[in-house]
């Protein structure tokens, strides 16, 4: 290849996975499976190592590039980031209204109600189509400038099409969604560190990560709303200008209705209000805009924000009741976590008994005693929690809570290390501890043994039949059978439980080493690892881990191996290396279980499934392994989940609708056990 063949080509394959990307990230409609695009990215790859001096610092390859930064520079916000002015009722929304007109003199005008996202404003800037600087609005007229975080949203394009304005300036807002926040506190809270309030709390926090590495694994979105100093001109309305934006690439809101009467922008309202509770995001307003970008000087603008839009924040959704009492309970990693047991009370659809606390810290900062009457809300739109105490309420009976100096289920020491400000079991064997981590072991994305719920693990760890995840394989279906749980023998079931643990020891690498339950170790991270891995025993003593631990993931030359955190590396040898990671490994090797890299599945050439993507979900009229071996035996490849590699995906009853949705998309047949049989001969 000629060094002008290669950066043609380099051009090309930038422009064609800024494509892929859009298409995916931003319009949720792919038009190429995972393997394809993989093979683009990688030749990219490929050839920007081997000609250095064509690599763009806005290639797709560049997201996640920056070496963490010590703080962030500051810059100057060309045209001041304002803010907006809010009402809180429609009679203040009629006097906005009442104003426009005075001011303009004429009615021929339309409104246009958009989601208010409750997220964390941002500039995008291009120059030459490329982005250059994306800063946050800071005091809206200095900010700072968070361009390598920003980079690592995926929705973000890093260029933008030929019709695009060479020069350009964009805002809206970023945010994190309501699942990824969900996960996100989840992590945070097994790492030991404070859980975030909101996901606007934690998309800053995100956006403020000093390693880009970090932000990259924060599931972080925007959507883009207003106009900033240049390139935004020559547009008669915001909704054309709106319209042009998600031309060029960028994430729009996914809701808005033109008004042309008051009485429109109302029923808008009432509308966005009842979907509030249906998007990825946190919103907490409608904005009402004029759409008329002509009128937008003759109106000006007041110390707060542009007179031509206006705020309307909706009544927060939150419920009183009464905290009965503060129970602790002992999580896996060994964490005290103080919980709210609350008079049941209704909130946005369900109805809540329980709230965590979180820890000592946050009881003491909020002041919530035990017997208090409290305001509860849900955090993210689905986490409850209690916002704050009602003192007024208060009658002198009620009690402050204090945290146990031992274990309250194992009675062992409890200690706080140093920068967390979680409170631990220190002992490994608690009975509390190891039962939520051999219910983690057979959780849905680990080893999937359904029968193995809350309760059942408690009985098992309290006869003594289970001290450690492993000791299930020993299990006889006998004394399983005989097993008493709360009253009832645990009978047939047992069977059940049996033949999931036989089918287990066949599931892939990165569902048994997110069954370990390392710290650090979610699903995605064990997926990210075990790629890089051909078997269980081989991570003990892997080189890919101890490259990222000393921060020489380049010279591994595989970029991909960039995806896996120090944090995660870490843990993952600390684990093989402590005297329990050396025990479990030995005693894998035991039962002679070493699960394998997903893909390395031995292919049968020959059979009626030849080379045939399956995946089977739902309740089967037999045991899904017995499925999964016929399917192999016919030179089918037994997936775990849906893929753009997954030809027939065969749906027992109770089938959940994202593994439907997903196939359906990715354009996978979703067939019945009758089609299966069929097709199996
Ligand atoms: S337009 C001059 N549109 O709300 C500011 N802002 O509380 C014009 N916001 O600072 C902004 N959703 O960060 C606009 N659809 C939307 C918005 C929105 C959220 C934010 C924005 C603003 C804040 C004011």
């Amino acid at each position: 290849m000629t060094n002008e063949e290669a950066q043609q080509r380099i051009r090309w394959l930038v422009a064609e996975i800024d494509r892929h990307d859009r298409l995916y990230y931003v319009e949720a409609r792919p038009v190429i499976g995972d393997r394809d695009y993989d093979l683009l990215y990688e030749e990219l790859l490929r050839l920007e190592r081997d000609y250095p001096q064509f690599r763009d610092p806005n290639s797709p390859t560049q997201r996640v590039s920056g070496a963490p930064v010590a703080g962030f520079r500051q810059v100057r916000h060309e045209l001041p980031m304002q803010s907006l002015d809010k009402t809180h009722s429609k009679p203040d929304l009629a006097d906005f209204d009442a104003m426009i007109r005075r001011d303009l003199g004429e009615t021929g005008f339309t409104y246009d109600v958009e989601p208010k996202i409750d997220g964390v404003s941002l500039s995008l800037r291009y120059e030459g189509r490329r982005l250059v600087q994306a800063a946050t609005r800071g005091n809206g007229i200095v900010g700072d400038d968070i361009t390598q975080n920003a980079r690592t949203i995926r929705s973000i394009p890093l260029t933008l099409p030929a019709d695009a304005p060479d020069a350009l300036e964009v805002r809206g807002e970023a945010y994190m969604t309501r699942d990824g926040f969900v996960k996100l506190n989840e992590r945070e809270e097994e790492s030991g560190r404070e859980p975030f309030a909101n996901p606007r709390n934690a998309c800053a926090g995100s956006l403020k990560q000093l390693d880009p590495k970090e932000a990259a694994s924060r599931p972080l979105d925007i959507v883009v709303y207003n106009a900033g100093s240049v390139g935004c001109d020559g547009f008669a309305s915001h909704m054309e200008m709106i319209a042009a934006f998600r031309r060029w690439g960028f994430p729009t809101a996914p809701w808005s209705k033109s008004c042309k009467s008051m009485g429109e922008v109302f029923a808008a309202i009432d509308e966005l209000g009842g979907l509030r509770h249906s998007f990825r995001f946190e919103i907490d307003g409608a904005v009402v805009k004029v759409d008329e970008r002509r009128l937008y000087d003759v109106l000006g603008a007041t110390a707060h924000g542009p007179r031509w839009a206006r705020a309307y924040k909706y009544a927060p959704e939150r419920a009183e009741t009464v905290v009965e009492s503060i129970t602790v309970q002992v999580g896996r990693t060994g964490i005290l976590t103080p919980v709210a047991e609350l008079r049941p009370t209704e909130l946005a659809g369900s109805v809540i008994s329980r709230a965590t606390l979180h820890n000592a810290d946050q009881i003491a900062r909020q002041d919530i005693r035990i017997g208090d009457h409290v305001w509860l809300v849900k955090a993210g739109d689905v986490i409850p929690a209690v916002e704050a105490p009602i003192p007024e309420k208060r009658t002198g009976a009620e009690r402050v809570f204090e945290m146990p100096s031992a274990c309250p289920v194992c009675g062992g020491a409890t200690v706080r290390e140093e920068g967390e400000v979680a409170i631990r079991c220190a002992n490994p064997a608690c009975p509390a501890q190891l039962s939520r981590r051999i219910e983690h072991f057979a959780s849905r994305n680990a080893l999937d043994v359904r029968a193995l719920g809350e309760t059942v693990v408690d009985a098992l760890v309290e006869k003594g039949m289970v001290s450690d995840p492993l000791d299930l394989f020993s299990l006889g279906a006998d004394s399983l059978s005989a097993l008493d749980v709360s009253g009832h023998r645990f009978g047939k079931n047992a069977i059940t439980v049996i033949e999931a643990l036989a089918s287990a020891r066949s599931l892939p690498l990165h569902r048994w080493l997110f069954a370990i339950g390392i710290p650090n170790v979610g699903a995605t991270v064990a997926r990210d690892i075990a790629a890089e891995h051909a078997k269980f025993s081989d991570l003990a003593g892997s080189e890919v881990l101890r490259n990222v631990v000393e921060n020489d993931a380049k010279k591994g030359k595989d970029r991909k191996i960039l995806k896996i955190k120090v944090e995660a590396a870490k843990a993952v040898l600390a684990f093989f290396s402590s005297d329990y990671g050396r025990r479990f490994l030995e005693r894998m090797a035991e039962l002679g279980i070493d699960p394998a890299r997903e893909e390395s599945a031995p292919v049968v050439a020959f059979g009626p499934l030849a080379g045939v993507g399956c995946v089977l979900t739902g309740t089967l009229s037999r045991p899904r392994e017995e499925y999964a071996e016929l399917i192999r035996r016919a030179g089918g490849i037994v997936q775990s989940s849906v893929t753009s590699k997954t030809r027939y995906l065969i749906a027992g009853e109770n089938v959940g609708a994202t593994k439907t949705e997903k196939a359906r998309k990715l354009g996978t047949e979703v067939i019945d056990e009758a089609r299966l049989l069929e097709l199996l001969g």
